[in-house]
């Protein structure tokens, strides 16, 4: 069985889909202690360190190393400072790879790294694997063409020990468009689970801002992305239409009651397979928060079984 490093592990979105492509996880690292409780909820097997990743002296060996280090500063949601210390934290990453001298990396962040005003990060972060001595290659990918029921669009950066002489190849989509599977759809995600799960979704009134846009889909569309934030949480499809109402605002269409997506559902929507365990000691927003950081399995057990299997 491969081995694998995971830095900035969160609850483990990544972690379980490299278990899934059948690799055995050495050893995990986040700062959030809370994010530590629900990964070893669902993956006790882990050596799961909690602290700072700057903190870490020594890594194991592993034949494959990943890491979805933040990306406040250029995501969306986040503050979009470019001079912020959090968008250096690849330098850690940098410096695993460098100490445990993978055959291969995987690291996953948000699309908009590869925004023209956040390219020179981006090309620091390529910069800084190549010489570590990998052969590197990213690509976005859009997790609904891997069975994941949201449309979420992440860039994907792979990389090869320069020893090896093969290249990676990116997988093909297999669903959608094109493919021979239709999309996941909301309805097949959350299938079986209650209509009202009472204390598992966000009840807070909708904010001015949360109306300044359609938030919401059917039954039988894909999800708008899960984000981390509880407040800004899509729309479950059993709430009324929203109809626009003058510029960068919605109102709903009935008085039939409304409601965002539960944290359960949106571990669902992120492609989590099964009943994820919450410990109790972690709150809903803290559910929430860890589940819309994480990446979707089968996005990255697609990726990591694309790694040629002949190098392991
Ligand atoms: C995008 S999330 C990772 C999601 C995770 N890969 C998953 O699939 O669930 C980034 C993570 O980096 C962690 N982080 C931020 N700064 C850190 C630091 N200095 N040391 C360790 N972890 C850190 C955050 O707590 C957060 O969980």
């Amino acid at each position: 069985m491969p081995t694998a490093v995971s830095l900035f592990t969160g609850c483990g979105g990544s972690d379980a889909g490299l278990v899934a492509a059948g690799f055995d996880v050495l050893m995990a690292n986040d700062i959030l202690s809370y994010a530590a409780e629900v990964y070893t909820a669902n993956l006790p097997e882990t050596d799961y360190r909690v602290g700072n990743v700057e903190k870490i002296k020594a890594f194991p060996r592993a034949d494959l190393l990943v890491g979805c280090y933040p990306c406040q500063g250029y995501s969306q949601g986040g503050a979009r400072e470019v001079g912020r210390d959090i968008n250096y934290l690849f330098r850690e990453f940098g410096r695993a790879l460098r100490q445990i001298k993978p055959k291969a990396f995987i690291v996953e962040n948000v699309s908009g790294l590869t925004r023209e005003d956040n390219k020179f990060l981006f090309q620091m972060q390529l910069r800084n694997f190549r010489a570590a001595g990998y052969r590197v290659t990213w690509k976005l990918l859009n997790a609904a063409d891997f069975g994941v029921a949201q449309e979420r669009h992440r860039v994907i950066i792979v990389g090869m020990r320069s020893d090896f002489g093969d290249s990676y190849e990116f997988p093909e989509a297999t669903h959608g468009p094109g493919t021979t599977q239709p999309y996941v759809t909301i309805r097949e995600a959350l299938d079986g689970l209650p209509e009202w799960p009472a204390g598992e979704f966000n009840d807070e009134p909708f904010h001015w801002y949360y109306m300044s846009r359609n938030r919401r889909r059917d039954w039988a569309e894909l999800s708008k992305t899960i984000v981390s934030r509880a407040r800004h949480m899509p729309l479950h499809p059993l709430s009324p239409k929203l109809v626009p109402a003058g510029k960068d605002k919605y109102v709903f269409e009935t008085d039939a009651p409304a409601r965002r997506f539960s944290y359960r559902e949106a571990a669902r929507l992120q492609g989590f397979a099964g009943e994820m365990a919450f410990p109790d000691s972690c709150g809903m927003f803290t559910r929430y928060k860890v589940v819309g950081n994480a990446v979707p399995p089968p996005l990255f057990e697609a990726v990591a079984r694309s790694l040629p299997p002949n190098i392991w």
